[in-house]
């Protein structure tokens, strides 16, 4: 069994849990020789913190390599781009020091855009009693515009006359829903003068970048798919309908980035040595309250993109071993076990039981009521206390952390590949 990724072809890192596993900081950590980094899908849902050189930053549309110099920045046709949100983003980073020109920034023409009455029907369900506790960044609204075929692209901000008019039918379309949710009707001038303006300083960056990628691969570029939120939130195989409106997986990459399958290289997922989500839905192995709070506040689990107080639970093995099947993963990536360290005992969810009955580990419910009523079937072991975070090797680790990791690796049948003990970027060690 290979025990790490090969240092030379593309990666595939991608969240295994319902988001916020540390994805931004593991994919800054294997961007150190990588070529190209390219998202894929989502939005600025998203919330990707780097810690590097004492420097805390939070990338929400832009990929995590933004912080290396040297890496090129694709936001790929799967993507749902909020021009201003980018536009703020790309400004944020400059201030510190890493500019995204239009050589190392490149927005592909077939991504959707995400505008202001997307995010307004957002907020307008989400006050409805059906919420579903979403970020409220218009990414749902955007999505499904651009599955009714009526979404404006990156590409429409090229010729200002034609997205004028696509503006006007689109806000024509939108605005009966608005209206009857009690919403002001977006008026198209004001809307038009602001998409203008951004469009010009978007221009530089959009472009067909499916050719590109293609022919940087073919010149033996290594290229990163950073993968946003989480397979249990896919649209799909996720905890539906409590997911996001994309696909979230490594597969999502394939569409989403416009490449071949096996140009995703080896697969990495990346899980917290507990469980964290945002926002509503089933979560088998969430903890009472004052059990959640005590992991929260050790975890800083506060989210990157909305500040919301994150759910907390112990690590759900039946979740975790789904979300790695259908995400077809080489290899795991656990984080934030310096977290355990504060905890004299842990637990680990090895099993659900369902209306009386033990479900195998890999008989994940696919059905949210059916979740809603699975509970844990928890194996206790003993914290981590010890950890310091200046570790670098597996063997420094306590043996408590290593039988952990021992553990799992045996219960999912998949090697752990990194493990990182803190969220600066030196804080990680990997398999050798
Ligand atoms: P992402 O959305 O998957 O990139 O994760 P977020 O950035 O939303 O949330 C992960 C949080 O945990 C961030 O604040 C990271 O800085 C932090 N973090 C990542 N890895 C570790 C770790 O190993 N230990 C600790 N203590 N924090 C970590
Ligand atoms: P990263 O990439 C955690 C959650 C929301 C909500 C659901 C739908 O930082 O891991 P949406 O706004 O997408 O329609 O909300 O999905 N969600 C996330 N939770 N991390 C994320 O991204 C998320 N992106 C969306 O909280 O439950
Ligand atoms: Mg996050």
């Amino acid at each position: 069994m290979n025990v790490r990724p090969p240092l030379d072809g593309n990666l595939s890192i991608f969240g295994a849990q319902w988001g916020d596993e540390g994805k931004g900081k593991v994919v800054d950590f294997f961007c150190e020789n990588v070529d190209i980094v390219v998202r894929f899908a989502g939005g600025n849902n998203a919330g990707h913190t780097l810690v590097v050189g004492g420097l805390e930053v939070a990338v929400h549309l832009l990929p995590s390599g933004a912080v290396r110099p040297s890496a090129i920045c694709v936001l790929g046709a799967g993507m749902v781009i909020d021009p201003s949100a980018l536009l703020e983003e790309m400004q944020m980073l400059a201030d510190v020091g890493c500019s995204l020109d239009a050589k190392r920034l490149k927005l592909s023409s077939r991504a959707q855009l995400v505008l202001p009455y997307h995010r307004q029907i957002d907020a307008l369900r989400e006050g409805g009693p059906n919420a579903i506790g979403t970020t409220k960044r218009g990414i749902g609204p955007a999505y499904e515009d651009k599955a009714a075929r009526r979404g404006l692209r990156a590409g429409d901000l090229r010729d200002g006359a034609s997205l004028r008019a696509k503006l006007e039918r689109a806000i024509a379309d939108v605005t009966p829903q608005i209206v009857a949710a009690g919403g002001q009707p977006p008026e198209l001038v004001p809307l038009f003068d602001a998409l203008a303006a951004q469009a010009e300083t978007l221009r530089p960056h959009i472009t067909e970048t499916e050719p590109l990628l293609a022919r940087w691969m073919r010149g033996g570029k290594r290229v990163l798919f950073e993968g946003a939120q989480g397979a249990m939130l896919d649209i799909d195989h996720g905890t539906y309908p409590f997911v996001t409106s994309s696909t979230t997986l490594p597969a999502g990459a394939c569409a989403g980035a416009g490449v071949a399958p096996r140009a995703l290289g080896a697969i990495v997922g990346v899980s917290k040595a507990y469980v964290t989500r945002v926002g509503a839905g089933p979560m088998p192995s969430e903890l009472d309250e004052a059990e959640s709070e005590r992991l929260r506040s050790h975890g800083g689990e506060f989210g990157a993109t909305t500040g919301r107080a994150r759910r907390c639970g112990w690590l759900d093995l039946p979740a975790l071993r789904h979300a790695l099947t259908v995400s077809g993963a080489d290899y795991l990536a656990l984080t934030k076990l310096d977290v355990l360290a504060a905890f004299e005992r842990i637990k680990v969810c090895e099993a659900y039981m369902l209306d009386g009955e033990r479900l195998a580990i890999d008989a994940f419910p696919a059905s949210a009521d059916e979740l809603a009523r699975a509970t844990p079937v928890y194996r206790e072991m003993a914290g981590f206390a010890g950890i310091s975070g200046d570790e670098r090797s597996f063997e420094a680790l306590p043996q408590t952390a290593r039988d952990f990791i021992a553990y799992v690796e045996q219960a999912l049948e998949l090697p752990v590949c990194l493990v990182s003990i803190g969220p600066q970027r030196d804080a990680t060690i990997v398999r050798s």
